[in-house]
């Protein structure tokens, strides 16, 4: 039995995965909070602290929140905790993430990717991160040939998602993880559709895991943020990145994640069974759909690979193709329970046909190559009862 009032114990056990959601390692609160003790921790709003006592030779733990704030470092201490790693930065949003990550790992190097990650990240990839220096390869990560053939001395950095967004490619982690570790090459892995509660990436030999915090992790749709967990001499490195362009995580925000987080194993439980069942529903209705592309479908071509990694579910994001001829923008405005918007991993569940929303911005000859057309629709399924989902989705796919 353990001792709840006694700290020792308390940090020698290491409890399961939802008491873990809600109390955090607990290194943070005895500590600062003081003789408060609070059961909810307060935020610091803050931008310096007062540092007199470094006036006589005490080093103060806290100077400024672009380097160190109470809120920020709870936060940093639950998340690095929740994906078994050793240590986390947070930022100011998940693309603050990623690329101090790269700038700071890919330095003068070869930073090598799938042209199906996320289109936020393809647009950093190729606008913004090769004005620094490095270069960039785009190769399919399932052929694990061609990706072990595209390995140069200057390559830094294997950089993957998966599933990946919207298409829900899903690639085999170890098998790049193996390619990565034989040729001294950081893998760096963005778990933002997966959120800890389906995958911890570093329990496969990942190097570093970055997340859109915004997503699953916040998971009440009220704030943009970002994360990278890694081993602490990676972060020292990431650190120096991010003070010196300065994109934190604001402290209010910092606490909004620690909020969202005390609930993400429910959260995450119900988008993996709302998912799967609203996937089913989709797959049955071939009259309107031409295809559902969600892993945790028997005939996914990436099923038993995902089954592999993903031993509590499937995740709460989906695509289908409608049929060619149907009139999408009815179809989106007929459905009622849905908000038309970009974004995932909220409780409300949202929609958006990526080729016209999230990926925008995506020349038209990459969306093509990689599947991203007119009539692919994304779902973020959230928690609502999953029978008013369906409900919902058989009127509006009824009503073209
Ligand atoms: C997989 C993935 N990674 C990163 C990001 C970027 O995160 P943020 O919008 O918090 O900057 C997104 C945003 O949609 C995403 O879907």
């Amino acid at each position: 039995m353990n001792d709840k009032g006694n700290k020792e114990n308390k940090e020698d056990i290491k409890y399961k995965f939802a008491t873990r959601c809600i109390h955090g390692p607990k290194k943070y609160a005895p500590d600062v909070y003081g003789p408060t003790n609070p059961v909810t921790s307060p935020i610091y709003m803050t931008s310096a602290f007062n540092v007199k006592q470094a006036l006589d030779g005490v080093l103060p733990n806290y100077i400024y929140t672009r380097g160190s704030n109470p809120t920020i470092n709870e936060l940093q201490s639950k998340l690095a905790d929740l994906e078994n790693g050793e240590s986390c930065l947070a930022f100011a949003s998940g693309m603050a993430a990623i690329s101090n990550t790269l700038l700071s790992l890919g330095k003068k190097g070869t930073i090598i990717t799938d042209p199906e990650v996320y289109g936020g990240t393809h647009d950093l990839l190729k606008k913004q991160i090769v004005n620094f220096g490095m270069k960039i390869k785009f190769i399919d990560f399932n052929d694990i040939e061609k990706v072990q053939n595209s390995i140069t001395d200057d390559t830094k950095v294997l950089y993957l998602e998966s599933p990946c967004n919207p298409t829900m490619k899903f690639i085999d982690i170890e098998e790049i993880v193996r390619i990565g570790k034989e040729n001294d090459i950081l893998t760096v892995f963005d778990n933002t559709l997966n959120s800890p509660y389906n995958l911890n990436p570093l329990d496969y030999g990942i190097d570093v895991v970055v997340h859109s915090c915004t997503k699953f992790i916040s998971g009440h749709g009220d704030t943009v943020a970002g994360a990278v967990i890694t081993k602490k001499r990676t972060i020292l490195k990431i650190m120096k990145v991010l003070h010196e362009f300065g994109g934190i995580i604001s402290p209010f925000n910092a606490w909004l994640l620690l909020r969202g987080l005390r609930s993400l194993h429910v959260r995450m439980e119900r988008h993996n069974t709302n998912a799967i069942k609203l996937a089913t529903f989709l797959e049955s209705r071939d009259d309107k759909i031409e295809k559902v592309l969600y892993p945790g479908l028997e005939n996914s071509p990436y099923h038993n690979i995902a089954k592999k990694y993903l031993k509590k579910g499937f995740g709460g994001v989906l695509s289908f193709y409608l049929k060619k001829g149907l009139y999408i923008p009815k179809f989106l405005s007929t459905l009622k329970i849905p908000a038309y918007t970009v974004s995932l991993g909220d409780t409300d569940t949202l929609i958006e046909d990526p080729y016209n929303l999230s990926h925008f911005g995506m020349p038209r000859k990459t969306k093509k190559t990689i599947g991203i057309n007119f009539y692919m629709i994304r779902v973020s399924v959230g928690i609502e009862d999953i029978e008013d989902l369906i409900d919902d989705f058989e009127q509006a796919l009824d009503s073209i």
